[in-house]
């Protein structure tokens, strides 16, 4: 492993484009439960009774306690040293971006700039109507489904989140997309690879040559493509990929 580790870390070194790709496992020892691993959240619950519009139309009051609970513990766990592993990364390679698959704000907490949240941000909510932003990192929009806070508006608020079915912001996807296109090296952590079309990216930068990384304790769908797989939990691979 420390062949691999050390050959990983000369392809890091040497990158004048670094792009880093995250997933759920990234913030798994930060105590932010993964999707579908066996204790995931998707064997709990039901993507499509919480995940979708269709089920916040349906059942607004559920789909905000289930978003306020995650709230709750992404406000309460902290970032990992993967974290701050991928802050350092970004210290050291000018051209550099962060496109995460997470919700959790981890990475800016851990203080990543250069993030692009692919799926949104959990600590984001915004009408429905009138589209005002509301951030709730700072503390709780009132009622069990709060509604738009704008005096001439009653629009509903919702978390500002992609759910299932839903459409990627274009330019969130097109500048991951281009930046992918044109990195010579991507680092891949804590992701199955198979949520579309943000499991694109890895297989973007494959076809413009770039190194790839994957850092996961289990194979996945990216893993095939990888040139280095580094098999073991993110915040004790990650920080063997960047210490002095
Ligand atoms: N370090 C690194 N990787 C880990 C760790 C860890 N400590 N623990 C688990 N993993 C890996 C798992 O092996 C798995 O490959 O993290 C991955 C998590 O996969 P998923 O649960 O599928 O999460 P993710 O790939 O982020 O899902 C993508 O699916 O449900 C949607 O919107 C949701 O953004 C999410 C998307």
């Amino acid at each position: 492993m420390q062949d691999k580790i050390q050959k990983a870390r000369d392809a890091i070194a040497r990158a004048e484009k670094l792009l880093v790709f995250t997933g759920a496992g990234i913030s798994k020892e930060s105590g932010v439960p993964t999707f579908r691993e066996a204790d995931g959240l998707w064997e709990k619950f039901k993507a499509e009774d919480f995940a979708t519009l269709d089920a916040f139309k349906r059942n607004p009051r559920e789909v905000w306690k289930w978003y306020r609970e995650r709230r709750a513990l992404a406000l309460k766990v902290k970032p990992n040293p993967a974290h701050y592993a991928v802050v350092r990364l970004e210290e050291a390679h000018e051209d550099f971006l962060v496109a995460t698959q997470n919700i959790d704000n981890l990475h800016q907490r851990a203080g990543a700039k250069k993030v692009l949240e692919l799926h949104g941000n959990i600590m984001h909510s915004y009408c429905m109507k009138c589209g005002h932003l509301v951030d709730e990192s700072a503390g709780e929009l009132p009622g069990e489904v709060p509604s738009c806070p704008c005096e001439d508006c009653d629009g509903l608020m919702r978390p500002k989140v992609v759910w299932f079915g839903e459409q990627l912001d274009p330019h969130d996807l097109e500048r991951s997309f281009q930046f992918a296109s044109e990195c010579d090296c991507c680092i891949v952590i804590g992701t199955s690879g198979l949520v579309y079309p943000a499991a694109q990216i890895p297989f973007l930068a494959r076809r413009n040559d770039a190194t790839i990384i994957d850092v996961n304790p289990e194979p996945s769908a990216i893993t095939p493509i990888a040139d280095y797989f580094l098999a073991g939990p993110a915040g004790q691979i990650m920080p063997r990929l960047v210490e002095e």
